[in-house]
């Protein structure tokens, strides 16, 4: 084992603490972590932790949405600038501006938010749980829903709705295109493709399936197809390979890469759990509130 690594679990055990890594985190960072898994899951896990703190490795709304589920805590961030574009879309000003001119819609936010704009929301949606979300919200109310356009347009579509889109989109998933699938296609014929809810719905219209990074992995494991064709952030491919070894992953695009997610390395982790910072905190009005609305989301079975 590596020195850092053997550092790494050292502080572990010292501060008596869970390390949580998105799938798109690098792969050596996903192999020293507790638990890997999509927005949904490591939501769900972060309800579960035994221990005093918390290391999120992933982007700054995951940390705090686990922040906000566990006050009682200390969540770190190995680097506290690895934000979400997507999530920086939209403000809690601009989202309660918008609120005002439809005074009776429901308010639903994707994950990838901010806790303010959480807090204004009445409910949460992961891409993992989005469908089954939006079908237990009441019928007949206008539907605002903010900021991913894509995820919710996927869903209008296949709920036959129409909500009030708020116009965020994912830059990552942006540099998928219907032209780049087909090439994948020819290169790999007969791999069925799957690709991620926040591509563009021409880019989702040509593929077999169109799942969270978790859904993708159940995908993985279940099919009897030998190759994959795998439209998400890169990142993904080392969990797939790894948990599949007889199966081959082809990306769409090699440069289909989240710069944010990549910002955590094995020596930032090691330092934030020496110097125990970067810390992530949410104030607590805000925290109360943006819970209700995460609290609502895992309530859906
Ligand atoms: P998942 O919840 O599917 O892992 O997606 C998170 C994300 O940020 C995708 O870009
Ligand atoms: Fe945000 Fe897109 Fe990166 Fe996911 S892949 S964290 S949505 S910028």
């Amino acid at each position: 084992m590596s020195e850092i690594v053997n550092e790494i679990n050292e502080l572990k055990a010292r501060r008596n603490a869970v390390i949580l890594a998105h799938n798109y985190q690098r792969a050596e960072v996903q192999a020293i972590a507790d638990f890997t898994g999509d927005s949904l899951e490591l939501a769900r896990r972060a309800t579960q932790v035994d221990a005093d703190v918390i290391v999120f490795c992933g982007v700054y709304f995951m940390a705090e949405t686990a922040a906000i589920l566990n006050p009682a805590k200390t969540v770190l961030i190995p680097d506290a600038s690895a934000g979400c574009p997507m999530a920086d879309m939209i403000t809690g000003t601009q989202l309660r501006e918008l609120k005002s001119r439809h005074p009776d819609a429901l308010a639903v936010c994707y994950v990838n938010s901010t806790a303010d704009v959480k807090a204004e929301c009445d409910i949460c949606v992961t891409s993992g749980n989005a469908e089954k979300v939006m079908a237990s919200l009441p019928k007949g109310r206008e539907v605002i829903f903010v900021p991913d356009q894509h995820l919710g347009g996927y869903i209008a579509d296949r709920l036959g709705e129409k909500y009030i889109l708020w116009p965020g989109y994912c830059p990552t998933h942006a540099r998928l295109t219907a032209n780049r699938i087909k090439a994948a296609r020819e290169a790999h014929p007969g791999a069925p493709v799957l690709v991620h809810p926040e591509c563009p719905a021409d880019v989702r219209a040509v593929a077999d399936a169109c799942l969270s990074t978790g859904g993708m992995c159940a995908y993985a494991r279940e099919s009897s197809a030998k190759e994959i064709i795998v439209g998400t952030e890169v990142g993904i491919l080392h969990r797939l390979r790894t948990e599949n070894p007889g199966k081959t992953f082809w990306p769409v695009d090699d440069s289909t890469l989240c710069p944010n997610m990549k910002k955590t390395t094995l020596e930032n982790l090691r330092d934030c759990l020496r110097d125990m910072t970067p810390r992530v905190t949410v104030e607590p009005e805000i925290a109360r509130r943006a819970k209700r609305a995460i609290d609502a989301m895992l309530e859906v079975k």
